[in-house]
């Protein structure tokens, strides 16, 4: 009786249990069903531009005034935001991008590389003016310390304007930021609903929201429904693959371009050497083609210690190492496919590590 009676008190606690454990697994479960992912931490670093500029009518889309609207308004114009990250918001600076400098870059660099160092940030949003946006970009893409996704953004409309193109674009970049498609990609440019490589990306019109491309060698992907779709990588190292390191860096080296075309003198390159530059970009016609009247004032001033890169006007193709010039004679370097804008950023980087042409002609086919 008495074994009967326990074994029957035994199994009618074991169903409690059991039905106890059945309860709380399928609430587990719900709970597990019912919490949101986590959303990404994106930081947004303003620095002005047009996507922060205001004009005196909606229909003012020149003649404004850049970089006059502050952070928590950027956020503020995009409420949807909130469902795809948890934005916060800095003010680096408030500048029209033509003014942006070396100085600007050190500090923004250096804001990105702390910010991605801290476990609680997925990733950047830089919004910036069109003009220099993918110098800062390409900048970046050498001295950021991360694979988190850092992406640069601007408008071409000023936010006052109709069908401004400023919140669409932040909108993607924020979604762009926050996603894993995007990590170990490289410094990217969101705008127009599309991705661009910071190496290849150029603004290619001055009105028109359409502008930014990589022209031949193409975009990435682009953000369509809410979502980055990409094709295609960049293969040149970047970021936290570089051998560059601004962190504990005041000034960068003094590197200046200057543009041939049809007549053209020594008088500019005379006048950037004597003031003083490290490093000279000849954005040359053509493959790189150093005019008669030039060829000499390059040649003086590598004498003198400047390093030279010849780069193209042209916008499109390789500068050929020994080509249009004997590189390895003049111990000039080929500026490869690189904008002159853009050569001119990897050269400063490379001053900042030698000044031995041949390790300088390796970071460029590198880079
Ligand atoms: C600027 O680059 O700051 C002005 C032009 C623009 O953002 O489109």
């Amino acid at each position: 009786m008495l074994f009967q009676h326990t074994a029957r008190s035994a199994a009618a606690l074991f169903g409690f249990l059991y039905c106890l454990a059945l309860v709380s697994t399928s609430s587990a479960q719900a709970q597990t069903q019912a919490a949101p992912a986590r959303l990404p931490n994106v930081t947004i670093l303003a620095t002005g531009g047009t996507i922060a500029g205001t004009g005196a009518t909606s229909t003012t889309t020149v003649g404004y005034t850049a970089a006059k609207i502050g952070v928590d308004a950027l956020i503020a114009a995009v409420p949807e935001m909130a469902k795809i990250a948890n934005v916060s918001g800095e003010q680096v600076f408030q500048i029209a991008s033509e003014n942006m400098g070396n100085e600007h870059w050190l500090t923004l660099a250096k804001r990105v590389n702390t910010l991605l160092a801290q476990p609680n940030v997925d990733g950047i949003v830089i919004t910036h003016g069109t003009d220099t946006l993918e110098e800062t970009a390409y900048f970046l893409n050498l001295v950021v310390k991360s694979r988190k996704p850092v992406v640069l953004v601007g408008s071409m409309r000023p936010s006052t304007a109709m069908s401004a193109d400023g919140p669409v674009n932040l909108y993607n970049a924020v979604l762009l930021a926050g996603s894993p498609d995007a990590v170990g990609r490289g410094v990217l440019v969101a705008l127009n609903d599309q991705i661009n490589g910071a190496r290849e990306v150029s603004k290619t019109n001055t009105i028109t929201a359409d502008t930014f491309k990589a022209t031949e060698l193409g975009m990435l992907g682009y953000i369509v429904g809410g979502k980055p779709f990409f094709y295609r990588a960049s293969t040149r190292k970047h970021t936290a693959d570089t051998e560059f390191d601004v962190m504990n860096l005041a000034t960068l080296p003094q590197v200046e371009v200057a543009y041939a075309h049809a007549n053209v003198g020594p008088v500019a390159i005379d006048a950037l050497v004597a003031s003083g530059a490290k490093g000279l970009v000849h954005a040359g016609v053509g493959d790189g083609s150093l005019p008669a009247k030039v060829r000499p004032a390059l040649s003086s001033a590598r004498k003198k210690g400047v390093i030279i890169v010849r780069s193209s006007r042209v916008g499109h193709g390789i500068v050929a190492r020994n080509g249009e010039a004997n590189d390895d004679e003049l111990d000039f370097i080929a500026g490869d496919n690189l904008s002159p804008q853009k050569a001119r950023i990897l050269l400063m980087l490379a001053l900042t590590r030698t000044d031995n042409t041949r390790e300088i002609q390796r970071m460029f086919w590198t880079y």
